[in-house]
């Protein structure tokens, strides 16, 4: 079951040098593809915190999470070898890829060692930060580094994207929001006048089954998602059924849909193509095709 794990480690020899990723960049821009990164932060960082311990709240030792989930050890966001080593990763990534946006992720990043932390306590100090009738403190002190990331990047020439708990806290401005459990999120961004991108993982994430017969498809994240389910997808369908509708202006923040082929259950390319297709068929048929010339006869005789 995909609560049992192998202790495997995932992608071995799967990371690339710097002049693997500029042939990457420019293969796809030769495609007329645009390749974004992600660089999650302050959450999903036990690689680099396992790797340089001191940039976690309690200075570790911590290990690289040998399953899946979410892990409550986080960078502190309290000392400044933080933000001076969020910069240098940012600097070589900027380096490395000439796109418009940079994605600084943002999401699944507990709390509760900030809480404890006398770093973290002191910047919330230093910054004025209260907890509020929304939001903690804590998350307050989250969109500071966001804010100080996307203003590091500003000064580069770049925009950021950062995932929906952005919303848990201020926007930083101009940053776009991706929206991954719910398309709700990307809703109340667009209302804020933000742009949004629907990645809502009911219809989007392709590393799940394609299958009900589970037994004859290779392991893969638990729930069950078939192609004409993610063709399905509607970017400005709200899950509250109370919800106004979008108005044209908040519509035009939509401004596209992305698919997640996150690899921990995947062995390599012909694996993850086999993930891809032909549901990534059906992405693109939401991405480009207008609604009213959808038309699922003709998509799936393809
Ligand atoms: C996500 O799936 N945590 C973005
Ligand atoms: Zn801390």
């Amino acid at each position: 079951t995909s609560k049992e794990y192998d202790g495997i480690p995932y992608g071995e020899g799967m990371w690339y040098t710097q002049e693997q990723i500029r042939d990457v960049v420019e293969y796809a821009m030769s495609k007329g593809i645009t390749v974004i990164p992600e660089i999650d932060l302050p959450g999903h960082m036990m690689g680099a915190i396992a790797t340089y311990p001191h940039l976690g709240c309690s200075g570790g030792p911590y290990e690289v999470l040998r399953r899946w989930g979410i892990s409550n050890d986080v960078l502190c966001a309290g000392k400044q070898e933080t933000y001076t080593f969020l910069e240098n990763v940012l600097e070589e990534v900027c380096g490395l890829f000439p796109a418009e946006y940079i994605h600084i992720g943002g999401d699944e990043c507990p709390k509760v060692r900030w809480e404890k932390c006398p770093h973290c306590q002191a910047k919330i100090a230093e910054l004025g930060l209260k907890d509020d009738e929304k939001h903690s403190a804590e998350h307050y002190l989250q969109s500071h580094i966001m804010r100080q990331m996307s203003e590091f990047l500003a000064g580069k020439g770049k925009k950021i994207i950062g995932w929906e708990e952005m919303l848990q806290g201020e926007l930083p401005e101009g940053s776009t929001v991706m929206a991954w459990r719910k398309n709700k999120y990307a809703h109340q961004a667009a209302r804020l006048g933000h742009d949004a991108i629907i990645s809502t993982r009911t219809f989007l994430y392709l590393d799940r089954y394609q299958s009900e017969d589970k037994e004859k498809e290779p392991l893969a994240h638990s729930s069950y998602l078939p192609v004409d389910m993610v063709w399905s997808c509607d970017p400005y369908l709200s899950e509250d059924k109370d919800a106004e509708q979008l108005t044209e202006k908040e519509k035009s923040h939509i401004i596209g849909v992305q698919s997640n082929i996150w690899t921990e259950y995947i062995s390599g390319n012909t694996h993850l193509e086999y993930m891809a297709n032909p549901r990534m068929a059906a992405v693109a048929e939401v991405q480009w095709c207008q609604p009213e010339n959808k038309d699922w006869e003709r998509f799936s005789k393809g």
